[in-house]
């Protein structure tokens, strides 16, 4: 008979106590595996914070990875309908009917308990073990663990942790402007925040894309508004493929070409007033000033002052070396949007965008380079360098 911990939970992100008390829970109860039972979002909960459940889970996964007994449970978030833990315990009690389930759950759900969809069923199947939080009032604990153990049948027990002072949602609020909060999370989840751009303050919605939409219909000619709606839809597919924020790729998307049609004369006042500074090929070819330009009026013109959209803006013509996740989604989407068709061994690059991106843009490069050699003289001296980096890229991994 395995003694066997379900740690339920958001986990949105998941952090140190959260690992600290499972690992708590298993020496304490002589655990023989903990589950992480990432929750679904509940359906009256908005999603307009960018964070998918995948990439819940995907954090989960990587901070669990390296630890022995620790391991994830995925079906709550694949679960159709409404997910109840009544529910989940039911199923662990019949697949592990020889078992005893441990559920571990954070003191603020211990208050609420009685208040869930049969928890009699639950305390049934489950020794219940109450994980605290920082600043608890023990006496309410004690009082709640005490009620419940006289409402139901089952057992509910103490973890014995000092849980530290944040929580996810300090986490959440104040990720990119705390060090503290950075290093409450393991190395491998702090990374995939940054890369995915995820807790960024400013996240956009639908509406924000319908706005914008209004805008570059006045502002672009049509078949160039037609290009950026492909764009724009063809960021956000590689967004839900690549796991970054999809809305926030569509504003990308939506806005990459919306000083491309400007006269080459204000493209370069634009620049000369705001100290946007100008090499020669782009004095030269104005045009290639176009996603400068737009960068600056996605905060001037459009109020997107996200700093990763207006980076991916600025570099999509030419691409630049060591690109973050943004940028090789735009790269990559105004390359193969539905409308093109110019382009050599388009089913290729299109293909690969959905299952290597940096060897898609590797693609993408060394074809534009191709095209470019025919004309010496218009070649961005950067499209060279993040050809040569991408290449070394490739060729190194
Ligand atoms: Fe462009
Ligand atoms: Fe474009």
């Amino acid at each position: 008979m395995a003694r066997i911990g379900v740690y339920g939970g958001t986990f949105n992100p998941i952090h140190n106590t959260h690992i600290g008390i499972a690992k708590a829970a298993l020496s304490q109860y002589k655990l023989d595996k903990v589950y992480f039972l990432v929750a679904g979002t509940p359906p009256h909960k908005s999603t307009a914070d960018g964070i998918s459940d995948f990439n819940r889970l995907e954090m989960v996964r990587l901070a669990i990875k390296d630890i022995p007994y620790f391991d994830i449970d995925e079906r709550e978030i694949m679960r159709a309908g409404k997910s109840y833990s009544y529910i989940t315990f039911t199923e662990y009690h019949n697949e592990m009917p020889e078992d005893e389930i441990f559920f571990i759950m954070g003191s603020d759900s211990l208050i609420n308990f009685k208040n869930w969809v049969k928890p009699d069923v639950i305390s049934e199947y489950a020794t219940v073990l109450v994980a605290p939080r920082a600043g608890d009032d023990t006496a309410t604990i004690e009082h709640a663990i005490f009620e419940c153990k006289n409402m139901f049948d089952g057992d509910f027990m103490l973890i014995d942790y000092k849980a530290n002072a944040l929580a996810s949602s300090s986490i959440r609020e104040s990720f990119y402007s705390s060090d503290v909060n950075k290093a409450e999370v393991p190395d491998s989840v702090r990374e995939y925040i940054t890369k995915h751009n995820l807790y960024n303050k400013y996240c956009y919605s639908f509406s924000d894309v319908t706005r914008l939409d209004e805008e570059m219909k006045k502002e672009l000619k049509p078949s160039r508004y037609i290009h950026t709606i492909g764009v724009a839809n063809m960021a956000y597919s590689l967004a839900i493929r690549w796991d970054y924020p999809p809305i926030n790729a569509m504003v990308a998307g939506m806005l990459h070409d919306c000083a491309k049609c400007i006269s080459d004369e204000k493209r370069i006042s634009v620049c000369e007033k705001n100290n946007i500074p100008i090499t020669d090929i782009e004095y030269k070819y104005p045009h290639l000033l176009h996603g400068k330009v737009g960068a600056h009026y996605c905060k001037s013109k459009y109020d997107v002052f996200d700093e990763q959209i207006a980076h991916a803006i600025e570099v999509h013509t030419t691409g630049c070396p060591n690109m973050n996740l943004l940028d090789k989604i735009i790269f990559v989407a105004d390359y193969i949007e539905p409308g093109r068709d110019k382009q050599p061994r388009l089913d290729v690059v299109r293909a690969m965008a959905f299952k290597d991106l940096d060897m898609c843009v590797y693609l993408i490069l060394e074809d534009s380079v191709n095209y470019l050699n025919s004309n010496p003289e218009m070649v961005d001296p950067t499209t060279i360098d993040t050809f040569e980096f991408y290449k070394s890229y490739i060729e190194k991994r």
